[in-house]
């Protein structure tokens, strides 16, 4: 083990940049594979997302294939039903990927989501999903959140 984990342990405590990564569920990643997800912030889990708030999100996730294109599909799912979600970017090559997606690559899907005010205080589980050229899911993601 490097340094890396305690460098990065001090910069939390310091207050400075400090992703969490979070416990997820894949949901059925095809065409790659997730090694990590962060959101930030998120200091307990399941997130607490402060309605009015903007959280980053950092997906990391090795691709199985190559792809022209990317494009990420959110939903909430509210008492077992999928609601769509929308995100300020769908493109996944505008959200820190670099295209054409090369296969065996790691790549940092990086985003920002916003929690409008409107949005109901509950919890839900969010499923996040970036498909490749055919529709495939790159990563398909789960993890519960708790609107505040
Ligand atoms: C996303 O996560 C990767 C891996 O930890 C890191 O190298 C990268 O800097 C992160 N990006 C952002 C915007 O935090």
């Amino acid at each position: 083990m490097g340094s890396w984990p305690v460098v990065m342990i001090l910069l939390c405590l310091m207050g400075l940049t400090c992703a969490e990564p979070i416990n997820f569920n894949d949901c059925g990643s095809l065409s790659g594979k997730v090694t990590m997800v962060d959101i930030y912030p998120c200091a307990k889990q399941p997130c607490q997302l402060r309605r009015g708030d903007s959280y980053s999100v950092n997906v990391t996730f090795n691709s199985g294939v190559e792809s022209q294109i990317s494009t990420a599909v959110v939903h909430g799912i509210v008492i077992g039903i999928p609601i769509p979600f929308a995100i300020p970017v769908r493109d996944g090559c505008k959200s820190g990927i670099q295209c054409p997606i090369q296969k065996q690559q790691t790549y940092h899907y990086q985003t920002t989501l916003p929690v409008k005010k409107m949005y109901p205080a509950i919890k839900l589980v969010v499923e996040w999903e970036l498909t490749d050229n055919n529709g495939q899911d790159f990563f398909c993601i789960k993890f519960p959140v708790q609107i505040v």
